[in-house]
């Protein structure tokens, strides 16, 4: 029997991750969207390129019934709803749901049913309906990548797209990465997830969508502090090229608001994997 079948990649990610990875609580989600809203950035408003990338590669037909899981404040729901899809918006955090419910509200009345619920309840007793193509935009590494996996399959009539983020957490940085000389291919949560779908028989495909990140800090050591924390322990060695990076790549400017800030003196890009199958395929 090929390696790819036998072996379980969903144990051999959380050893990659150094031990399951502890799952998100609604609380740390609903504090999330509180602080959103009063940064009055609720992702509602204006062109995301991400998502419009994710919209087109999912490739819906024309009236398919879609289940969006983890949806937070609706970006995907909401955009899906307005071209005359019906949506099931599913997410654990109520602040959350009351972002995307304000938003459908407000773009008159359109076809989301909110849904409280968490990825692992058993979503038959929730009476959640099996729906055309099921999407997991950003949210799929919140839990067992196998089940969900498993989950999103057994929803779906027709297909499945999920993004996950390709290095394997969003605050991933390939310079960063590459600098501290860590093999990038360690944190590809993306290629377990193709492996995932290899032993289960079928075709996925894959693409990227690279989303630039604009991040500054009012010091230098919020700035380091933020840095450091983002590549998670370190050896000797790491530390040592981690000051090298730190000296070489941080940088003092003037923000659009003329503050001064410190930023990197490069773009970091979230990258993130799409991952699709139809379920003929
Ligand atoms: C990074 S946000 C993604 C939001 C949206 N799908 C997007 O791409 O813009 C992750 C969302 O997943 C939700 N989430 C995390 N863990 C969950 C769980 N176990 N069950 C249900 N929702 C969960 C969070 O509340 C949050 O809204």
């Amino acid at each position: 029997m090929s390696v790819l079948v036998k072996t379980d990649w969903n144990h051999e990610w959380e050893l990659a991750l150094g031990g399951p990875r502890q799952p998100d609580t609604p609380e740390f989600w609903n504090d999330k969207a509180v602080r959103c809203r009063r940064q009055g950035h609720t992702l509602l408003d204006g062109y995301d390129p991400y998502i419009a990338d994710f919209i087109d590669y999912a490739a819906l037909r024309p009236g398919e019934s879609v289940l969006d899981i983890g949806c937070g404040p609706g970006l995907m729901s909401v955009l899906l709803a307005g071209r005359g899809h019906r949506v099931i918006a599913l997410d654990f955090s109520h602040r959350m749901l009351a972002m995307l419910f304000k938003k459908a509200h407000q773009a008159g009345g359109l076809d989301v049913t909110p849904v409280l619920a968490d990825w692992r309840d058993d979503w038959q007793v929730k009476g959640v309906e099996k729906v055309d193509v099921a999407l997991a935009s950003r949210s799929v590494a919140a839990v067992e990548l196998e089940s969900a996996i498993r989950k999103l399959n057994a929803w779906a009539r027709r297909r499945v797209c999920i993004s996950t983020a390709a290095g394997g957490s969003p605050v991933f940085d390939r310079v960063l990465a590459k600098e501290l000389g860590r093999h990038i291919c360690q944190h590809s949560n993306f290629a377990y997830c193709m492996n995932i779908l290899f032993a289960m028989d079928v075709r996925p495909e894959l693409r990227f969508i690279d989303s630039p990140k604009h991040e500054s800090w009012p010091s230098r050591r919020h700035a380091e502090a933020a840095i450091r924390r983002s590549a998670g322990l370190l050896n000797n060695k790491e530390e040592a090229r981690l000051q090298s990076y730190l000296r070489r790549h941080l940088v003092q400017l003037c923000d659009e608001q003329g503050r001064l800030v410190w930023q990197r003196d490069y773009t970091r890009v979230v990258e993130w994997a799409f991952i699709a199958w139809d379920k003929d395929s």
